[in-house]
């Protein structure tokens, strides 16, 4: 029998063995502040050096998080022997002259590199960021926290447990707003299959832990919205014939009414099914179908969830394997949010080859 009971600690992410790897962090902006630094202070980590083209960010971080190095300088922070990990939250487009900077540099006392997401905001770039860092001998993580978030943990948990028996649908409803006059968002191509969006995609990897063939999206303007593209989409991932699954993405990031904002997952099987918003899991069995078990669900994305990729990224290290979200495996991801553009524009279906 399955165990449905789900307790904080088999969903909370544990710290690793060693944490003392010294951060140094390349882009100060939002969120850093908000998010990396604060994760980072809560589980202890130690970043040791700060990095920003503008100086008043260097400065507001080191004083708030109590950072030691500050410079506007990335050649300083190469430089500094204390900086083992690299946290890289800068934007995509400014990720791929840094990376190659950081391989050509390739310092002995550096370790590995965790780039927030997207990795980058073309294929090939991407590829290339994943190369660079194969040949220079370094350990490449994609920020994909969303794997770290408390409900996404636990549904993945209870899929392991084999609660829902052979899952064959993973669906994923986002009603929310985005359309913000001044944000960067706006003016960003594609922002919401790309850049936010990326997330969602890799969850759907993440819960059917299998890499789909063939990709169909729609997307669609609305009257008035401010973005430069679709804020409104739906993704079809379709896997091998014989794997007996479907995954469905389906985020409107412009709907103007708060109050029916949603934010859900449904996970359906043979055995059960489970539906998670951002705090609570709720499970139910077909051998039981007067039951559901509802579970609150403690921590969250911000900035809980960052605690955890950086977590993972310490604890590959330690044990000298490749991370969750490598860079290698955020290809996957990064591909199938292209082909997702490419659908959504032309029509047709988009099949992949095995990468
Ligand atoms: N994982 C998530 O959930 C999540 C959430 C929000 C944003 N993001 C991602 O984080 C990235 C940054 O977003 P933000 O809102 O913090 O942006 P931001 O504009 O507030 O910050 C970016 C910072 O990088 C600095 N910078 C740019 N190029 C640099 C360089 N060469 N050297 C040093 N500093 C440099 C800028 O001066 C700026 O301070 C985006 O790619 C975004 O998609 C991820």
């Amino acid at each position: 029998m399955s165990n449905i009971d789900l307790q904080p600690a088999d969903y909370l992410p544990t710290a690793p063995a060693r944490k003392d790897y010294g951060i140094g962090l390349i882009g100060c902006g939002r969120i850093a502040r908000s998010a990396h630094l604060p994760a980072y202070r809560q589980c202890g980590y130690n970043v040791v050096a700060a990095c920003d083209l503008i100086e008043a960010n260097v400065e507001r971080v080191q004083a708030e998080f109590s950072i030691p190095h500050g410079t506007a300088q990335v050649e300083d922070l190469l430089d500094d022997e204390a900086v083992q990990i690299i946290d890289l939250a800068v934007h995509g487009k400014q990720r791929l002259p840094l990376i190659e900077q950081i391989c050509a540099a390739r310092p002995p006392h550096l370790l590995g590199v965790l780039s927030q997401k997207p990795l980058a905001m073309s294929w090939s770039d991407a590829v290339r960021m994943v190369e660079l860092c194969r040949a220079a001998g370094l350990p490449l993580m994609v920020n994909q926290q969303a794997r770290w978030v408390s409900a996404h943990r636990a549904l993945r948990v209870l899929i392991d447990r084999g609660v829902f028996g052979h899952v064959y649908c993973v669906t994923h409803f986002h009603r929310s707003f985005q359309d913000h006059p001044g944000s960067w968002f706006i003016e960003l191509e594609h922002f919401n299959f790309i850049d936010h969006g990326i997330h969602y995609i890799d969850l759907c990897r993440y819960f059917t832990q299998l890499e789909p063939i063939r990709v169909k999206a729609t997307a669609t303007m609305q009257p008035g919205q401010l973005a430069i593209t679709p804020m409104c989409h739906t993704i079809l991932l379709e896997f091998p014939p014989e794997a007996q699954v479907m995954a469905v993405s389906h985020f409107n990031n412009v709907i103007r009414t708060p109050q029916l904002h949603r934010y859900e997952w449904f996970i359906d099987g043979t055995e059960g099914s489970a539906m998670a918003s951002r705090d609570t899991v709720i499970v139910a069995r077909k051998d039981a179908p007067r039951q559901q078990r509802v579970f609150g669900i403690q921590g969250n994305w911000f900035p809980d969830a960052f605690g955890g990729s950086m977590g993972e990224l310490m604890r590959a290290l330690d044990a000298g394997r490749e991370p969750e979200t490598s860079g290698r495996d955020n290809l996957h991801s990064i591909r199938l949010a292209y082909a997702a553009v490419e659908s959504a524009a032309t029509g047709e279906a988009i099949t992949l080859e095995p990468l």
